[in-house]
């Protein structure tokens, strides 16, 4: 049996998650389930990263400790999820002490067996929003632009990882796919990053700058830099080190799901800690460009974020996951707002799916056709006609997926504007008939092909084939 494992990035619970945050995991979830729909094992890891020194900060803002914040803010992040249809396995929190410390501290002791590890005292300047240090050169005006706040300068004693030590081998590894990134500009942003010189990064900051990191084992007054602590959650997910039936059975990750602005701790200083704890490799990093609101990266330091419970609460959640498959451009970036994504929704999935569905349902029941369930994802997809499905999911390119269900919707609309079944109806009734009968079964077919976006639309498409009633798929009054 074929195995898929996928993982988004874990949010940092120092807020509620925004629009941008919802995109990836949606699309994560899109993914399992159409692996799952073939036929894989699947294995769909989502969770929060809980070390950050803003999460500290939040949550004395709000006169909670670290603890209760975190608490609560994850627990915001499930329910999203739950709102969204998203059903993931795993669910890691970077302070659950009995399963992610011990793996993030076994994988550190790896690094120190591989010569990997060693002490020195650092100064330079650290973007708390980055949670990183940062170049002179990454700079505009002394001010980090991602985050629009000047760097702390810190002089103290870290530990460093030997990155550089593995510029040869990432070169290596990353231009013949071996990690494949897509898409192949991120590629090539890495490898000239790369190229450009690696230096050995910061792993440590001193515990009494964060007393709520993971302890470096052996070494208590360093915590572990929040970015290894996270990084490798993805392991930890899958059982790393104690549940080796766990971890043999999903790890090496076959896609981790990023934004651009996190390429480079993924395609670089994961790809080199795992080369040096000898682990293998994750197959693809897929990286997705950012949501736009009025023309920026939607950010809360920006303020314009869109709260995707207020869209969920009106639109239903299946009109997010339409509008995030087919209307952001998975390698680009994507403009939301609420006229654009109320316009996306009302001409396709009401008038366009909705109405499709609705007009043959309603000629088959006048007609007296025989409404009946046809065949189950897996085997539509495997009829030729349907091979750029498979083709095009396994290749990530949802899309392309998107849009080619779309066109059969109107491809079947134009022919029944065409055949006119009403018409023939009236002088013969059995042409009209069977005319429905072809209608119907690809209304089946492209529900089965909605499945992995649409769960709950496709559920009620099969209800109404089971109950033979005409479903009311979506409501006209929410569109208006
Ligand atoms: N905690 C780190 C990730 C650690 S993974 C081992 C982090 N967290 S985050 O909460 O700041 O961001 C999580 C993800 O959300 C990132 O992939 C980021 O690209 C994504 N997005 C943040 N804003 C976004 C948009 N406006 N649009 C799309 N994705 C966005 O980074």
């Amino acid at each position: 049996m074929n195995k898929f494992y996928i993982t988004t990035p874990i949010f940092y619970p120092n807020s509620k998650l925004h629009l941008g945050h919802a995109y990836v995991t949606v699309l994560a979830d899109i993914f399992t389930r159409y692996h799952k729909a073939i036929g894989s094992n699947t294995y769909f890891v989502t969770g929060s990263d809980e070390h950050s020194l803003k999460v500290a900060k939040s949550a004395q803002k709000n006169g909670d400790s670290v603890e209760v914040f975190t608490e609560k803010i994850s627990m915001g992040f499930k329910k999203l999820f739950n709102d969204l249809e998203v059903n993931y396995d795993y669910f890691v929190r970077t302070s659950d002490k009995d399963h992610h410390w011990n793996g993030a501290k076994e994988l550190w002791l790896k690094l120190v067996q591989s010569g990997d590890i060693y002490k020195k005292n650092y100064v330079g300047k650290y973007c708390n929003g980055c949670e990183s240090f940062v170049k002179e050169s990454d700079l505009v005006n002394g001010v980090c632009p991602f985050h629009n706040e000047v760097p702390q300068v810190i002089n103290e004693e870290n530990y460093f990882f030997r990155l550089s030590k593995y510029q040869d081998e990432l070169v290596k590894l990353i231009s013949k796919d071996v990690v494949k990134i897509m898409p192949d500009s991120s590629k090539e942003e890495t490898l000239s990053f790369i190229n450009s010189g690696l230096l050995d990064v910061s792993f440590s900051r001193p515990i009494s700058t964060n007393s709520w990191a993971i302890p470096i084992p052996d070494d208590p007054k360093h915590g572990m830099y929040v970015w290894c602590d996270a990084l490798s959650s993805y392991i930890t997910a899958v059982g790393y080190p104690s549940d080796v039936k766990l971890f043999n059975s999903f790890w090496p990750a076959d896609c981790h799901l990023i934004g651009k602005d996190i390429l480079r701790f993924h395609a670089v200083t994961w790809i080199a800690m795992l080369l040096s704890a000898k682990i293998n490799l994750p197959k693809n990093i897929i990286v997705h460009g950012m949501l736009l609101s009025g023309g920026k990266k939607m950010s809360k330091t920006l303020g314009n974020v869109i709260d995707p419970e207020i869209l969920i609460e009106k639109y239903g959640a299946e009109s997010l996951r339409y509008f995030f498959a087919r209307h952001i451009p998975l390698f680009g970036d994507g403009e939301i707002s609420i006229e654009i994504f109320n316009e996306a929704c009302r001409s396709n999935l009401l008038n366009g799916l909705g109405n499709l569905v609705s007009r043959v349902f309603g000629m088959a029941l006048m007609y007296g056709v025989e409404i009946q369930k046809g065949l189950v994802l897996s085997e539509v997809i495997s009829k030729p006609e349907y091979f750029w499905y498979q083709n095009e999911f396994n290749a990530f390119q949802i899309n392309d997926v998107t849009n080619n269900v779309w066109k059969l919707i109107g491809d079947l609309d134009k022919t029944i504007a065409v055949e006119k079944p009403f018409k023939v109806f009236k002088s013969d009734p059995d042409l009209a008939k069977e005319m429905v009968l072809v209608y119907l079964e690809k209304v089946w077919e492209i529900s089965q092909l909605l499945k992995p976006i649409l769960p709950s639309t496709v559920d009620n498409i099969e209800l109404a084939f089971e109950k033979k009633e005409k479903p009311l798929l979506f409501d006209k009054t929410i569109f208006e």
